[in-house]
């Protein structure tokens, strides 16, 4: 077995290799100046079982054409099978047509890692529960929520005081998955509303009853608006302190500053993307996804 990782997230394919007490192989990306790669493998990989790790957050569009040119360089250099860890599946928002004349990005992205010889995905925690599905090769879906639980644990949160949320209606399933887990803790459910023009995110209602701890749980934070608009009606209705735990940082623009400024008392994500410095802040904590992933590959790969 062969690892490789993409420059998107190295800091988790380290680690992960870590954990299966080898070390990455070795690649070489060279970017020209106008900013196409070259991929070139330097490990023998002929009849190897290779993994390439490349998350394909910000900047989407050039990770996963890495991810592309990888897959196809250790295809021509004989590997046996590829297993493509893609902690953060980049378009996966872009599943269905919301309006008359879009594109459903994701599809297309699909229809492109299957074509390119990938034979299995591992990803976190998916938008919607039809994605894994939607792949025609093996897709594995890996979660981080049993993370968050045993975090909520480890803090003392389950002593009755405390209610999980759902940030919007779509996080029924993940919610409830997460309640399970901690003895049926109770759960509320926020009626959300993106307008898809502007951005502009509004909070209407909240389906449940609020308590004094409220812990948001959502897939991910992008601009930062849906935890801030969620965080500001959970006061409202009675919370006194709230946390957030989300899996996929994609933190765009300025979500940074509306994060800190948002009444949250701390916000836990993963490393299914890597944050750079600029992008941290103070009340931002960081769990591994490293041990989960290794845990999968040693069972598919049987390494
Ligand atoms: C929405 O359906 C997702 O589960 C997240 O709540 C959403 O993508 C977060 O986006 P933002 O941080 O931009 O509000």
């Amino acid at each position: 077995m062969k690892i490789f990782s993409g420059e998107s997230n190295r800091p988790l394919a380290q680690k992960i290799a870590k954990e299966l007490k080898t070390s990455l192989s070795d690649i070489e990306i060279h970017v020209f100046p106008d900013e196409e790669k070259r991929i070139r493998i330097l490990a023998n990989v002929a009849g190897q079982d290779c993994i390439v790790i490349q998350s394909t957050s910000m900047n989407s569009d050039k990770n996963y054409m890495e991810l592309f040119f990888i897959t196809d360089a250790l295809k021509r250099s004989g590997a046996n099978s590829i297993t493509a860890v893609i902690p953060y599946l980049g378009y996966q928002r872009q599943d269905h047509v919301f309006r008359p004349g879009e594109a459903v990005s994701l599809e297309v992205i699909i229809e492109t890692l299957e074509a390119v010889g990938i034979n299995r995905i591992i990803a976190f925690d998916l938008h919607s529960a039809r994605i894994a599905g939607s792949f025609h090769i093996e897709t594995i879906e890996l979660s981080a929520l049993s993370l968050f639980a045993r975090r909520i644990v480890e803090n003392g949160w389950n002593d009755g005081n405390t209610v999980l949320v759902s940030p919007d209606m779509g996080g029924r399933r993940r919610i409830k998955a997460v309640s399970e887990m901690l003895d049926d803790m109770p759960y509320v459910l926020i009626e959300k509303n993106r307008d898809l023009s502007t951005g502009k995110v509004t909070a209407q209602a909240i389906q449940g009853k609020v308590l004094p701890r409220a812990i948001i749980i959502d897939d991910m934070i992008s601009s930062g608006k849906t935890i801030a608009t969620a965080v500001k009606l959970l006061k409202k209705n009675g919370a006194k302190e709230v946390f957030v735990f989300a899996t996929h940082p994609v933190f765009s623009r300025d979500s940074k500053y509306i994060l800190q400024q948002s009444g949250a008392k701390k916000i836990f994500v993963t490393d299914t993307i890597n944050i750079p410095q600029n992008k941290r802040f103070r009340k931002l904590e960081i769990l591994s996804v490293a041990q989960k992933t290794a845990e999968e590959l040693k069972k598919v790969i049987g390494y």
